[in-house]
């Protein structure tokens, strides 16, 4: 995905600080941002029949509020002036019923880089976008920059603006989620040079810090993302202390947060050591939307300003290698950072810059 649309992801959090709220409540001593509330003003919108649409003949209707929002950049459509973009729009519609053999345009709402709001098939009825979500989500289309280029910032704030609405409306949930979809992805992912393998790392079981015994629900395994999280807590730099604290982190998930277990997959001491903490197979409760198809991992410290050792760094790429090596982890697996998907300062500026350059990180 294009690094505009992560920004414009974490901007609409923000706005909406309900949903980072509940995900913030689920991060071990890290701390949130306080929520802004901006008013929704309403975008402008371009009825269906103001841009000289075709009637809808779509049928499937959509129960709102919808959990998902899906956005996506049409290319190959320069338009700066309502007249030129309608023109652009009919005929796209054209190519949707004709060639495509649609009932109407793929999206709900399509946002043109003049920062004018046009209605596609609107807010009640299925998209046909994203095979998989169209039933569960709107699918909103950027549409009039030049090639490759972001779309404008009146599309982006219009954007913002009919998002707020949708909520304020009733139409997206207050909690909704952009999914990062692979579909893109897998390209990127082959473009990145194959790193030979190298044995996996000695991982730390959890017997050797005294793990309570749970039952947490299992994975979706090969997992699809790998997310770097830091702990925000002490940090250790020998086994014994590493250990203590992993306990101590289980007990606070556990009987303060009521996670069924510890919310990480693993951890990363400062001692280079990888440890286990739900292992492989149990669900996370680490990234609310990706707990059981991402791995959680963690680094333990704060990584906010200083980043983690040289030892640390090359356990956690070790791990990641090997759970690709093992067929936990999605050859075309994602990585992203904890704040990517979440409205928090995990894994700290330091980390994520360190994490940004690895591969298969999510641009
Ligand atoms: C969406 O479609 C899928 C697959 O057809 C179906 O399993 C699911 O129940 C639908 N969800 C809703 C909310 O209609
Ligand atoms: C290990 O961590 C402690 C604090 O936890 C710190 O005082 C000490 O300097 C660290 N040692 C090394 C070698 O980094």
């Amino acid at each position: 995905m294009l690094p505009w649309l992560l920004v414009f992801s974490a901007l609409s959090l923000q706005v909406w600080g309900e949903s980072s709220v509940l995900v913030s409540e689920m991060l071990l001593g890290d701390y949130c941002m306080p929520p802004v509330v901006s008013p929704a003003g309403a975008p402008a919108m371009v009825s269906r029949s103001t841009w000289g649409s075709r009637p809808l003949s779509c049928r499937a209707r959509l129960s709102p509020p919808v959990p998902y929002l899906i956005t996506e950049q049409l290319t190959g459509m320069e338009c700066q002036e309502q007249s030129v973009c309608s023109q652009l729009l009919r005929g796209l519609q054209s190519h949707s019923v004709h060639a495509k053999g649609w009932c109407d345009l793929a999206f709900n709402f399509l946002v043109g880089d003049d920062g004018r709001v046009y209605e596609g098939v609107g807010w009640d009825v299925h998209g046909l976008h994203t095979q998989g979500y169209n039933n569960v989500s709107l699918g909103i289309a950027f549409f009039g920059s030049r090639i490759g280029s972001s779309p404008s910032p009146a599309a982006l704030s219009a954007a913002e603006d009919l998002i707020s609405s949708a909520i304020q409306n009733g139409h997206l949930s207050p909690r909704y989620i952009q999914p990062h979809l692979l579909k893109e992805e897998i390209c990127l992912g082959s473009q990145h040079p194959v790193i030979p393998s190298k044995a996996c790392p000695n991982i730390i079981p959890r017997s050797a810090w005294e793990a309570r015994e749970t039952h947490c629900p299992p994975m979706s395994l090969p997992a699809k993302y790998a997310v770097i999280i830091h702990t925000a807590g002490v940090g250790c730099n020998v086994s014994t202390d590493c250990l203590l604290r992993i306990r101590g982190i289980q007990s606070f998930h556990m009987d303060r947060r009521d996670f069924c277990d510890i919310g990480y997959h693993f951890l990363i001491g400062q001692d280079g050591g990888v440890y286990e903490g739900l292992g492989w197979s149990s669900q996370g409760s680490h990234t609310y939307g990706y707990n059981d198809i991402a791995l959680g991992i963690a680094f333990m410290g704060n990584f906010v300003e200083k980043p983690p050792n040289a030892a640390a760094l090359e356990a956690a790429q070790d791990l990641i290698q090997c759970a690709v090596a093992k067929g936990y982890l999605a050859p075309n697996y994602l990585l992203l950072g904890h704040s990517d998907v979440v409205d928090t300062l995990s894994p700290g500026q330091a980390l994520y810059s360190i994490i940004r350059t690895w591969p298969h990180f999510k641009h």
